[in-house]
């Protein structure tokens, strides 16, 4: 089969399609034939050595949608031919609160989906949301489910929020969006790109901020979210956290999954004073899988940024790196 297979670090221009030996499935596993396949940021720090308990050769991709193609041993469910798409977090453990200690993500440490086949437990597969094409669906898995868990279990937000949402342009922060707009908020925006900033009022933000061109956009973000925000939901991390627990209200949540830009100096009297409560929140649980899969069942649409073919691999992860895209780059595997 062709597969994406990254055998040296140095960035994403080291990322070759290759034939490889098709997978075949374990017991209590699926082989799935993928269709789409799409990347996150994580693909891209693989590449450049900017995460955790890497092992090479190894084959990219967390998110993907496709067709059930064979089973492991004891499996019968869902039936060969079905459609689905996979949560690519394993090892959550029964409490709803934890990931077990030797949790992990598919496409590291386990092989993933940027390849015709890929092998996942059964319990990891599910029906993909009616009313999707293949690339919206396979754009959904691990920034919808970061999102959702950030958003609803963590951040119970409500539609008396007033939500700020930092880099909006980012594959999970579009998520971000959608939901908050879906649960009926005001969201206010920041980006570092007018186009996408205009994308963000056309899905639903009430107002937008360019972090580039208004240096101290802190101050506007504090004005246009009536005072500061109630709920902040951030992954840019470093000063932007930092300025985020400055302004948000008292009282306010402020959930942080991500550090791109490194670590934050941060005020410890803008926490205590204001009451704040800062969550940390990492992908989610099965039922946080389960309960976002039944939004797109309701007609939510992911927003898909560009879809490149499988020989294309290369520039669809620098156009992550530049952090050019609005949403989620969407690799054709099929
Ligand atoms: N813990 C988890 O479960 C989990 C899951 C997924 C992702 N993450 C982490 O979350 C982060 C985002 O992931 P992703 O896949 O969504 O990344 P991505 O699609 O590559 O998005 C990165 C975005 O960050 C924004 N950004 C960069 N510098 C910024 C700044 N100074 N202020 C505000 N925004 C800034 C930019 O938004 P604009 O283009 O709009 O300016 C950029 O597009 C990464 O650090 C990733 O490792 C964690």
């Amino acid at each position: 089969m062709r597969a994406v297979r990254l055998n040296e670090l140095g960035g994403p221009q080291n990322l070759r399609v290759e034939d490889i030996e098709r997978p075949e499935p374990a017991a209590g596993e699926v082989l799935v034939e993928v269709t789409r396949a799409a990347f996150n940021r994580r693909d891209v720090f693989i590449t450049q050595n900017l995460y955790p308990g890497i092992a090479l050769p190894r084959t990219l991709g967390s998110d993907g949608c496709g067709t059930v193609a064979a089973h492991g041993a004891g499996v019968s469910n869902p039936p060969i031919g079905t459609r689905v798409v996979m949560n690519p977090q394993f090892g959550w453990s029964d409490d709803p609160w934890t990931l077990n200690r030797d949790g992990s993500i598919l496409g590291m440490p386990r092989d993933g989906t940027f390849a015709q086949f890929v092998t996942v437990p059964a319990a990891n597969v599910y029906p993909k949301p009616k009313g999707l094409s293949d690339d919206e669906a396979a754009a959904i898995p691990l920034a919808g489910l970061t999102a959702y868990r950030a958003t609803f279990t963590r951040g119970r937000i409500t539609k008396d929020d007033v939500v700020l949402i930092p880099g909006v342009g980012s594959g999970v922060q579009t998520f971000v969006l959608l939901y908050a707009v879906h649960a009926g908020a005001k969201v206010v925006v920041t980006s570092g790109s007018d186009e996408k900033l205009a994308r963000a009022k056309a899905l639903g933000a009430s107002a937008t901020i360019n972090y580039k061109t208004s240096p101290e956009w802190w101050k506007e973000a504090r004005k246009l979210t009536d005072g500061g925000p109630s709920l902040v939901v951030d992954s840019s991390g470093g000063e932007t956290f930092a300025r985020c627990l400055d302004i948000a209200r008292y009282g306010a949540r402020v959930v942080t999954y991500g550090g791109t830009g490194g670590d934050a100096k941060i005020r410890p009297f803008s926490i205590f004073w204001k009451h704040l409560d800062v969550l940390g929140t990492s992908m989610g649980s099965p039922s946080d899988f389960e309960a976002m899969l039944r939004l797109f069942e309701g007609g939510l649409k992911p927003v898909v940024d560009r879809v490149y073919p499988m020989d294309e691999v290369v520039a669809a992860a620098e156009r992550v790196l530049a952090g050019d895209q609005m949403g989620k780059v969407v690799l054709a595997i099929a």
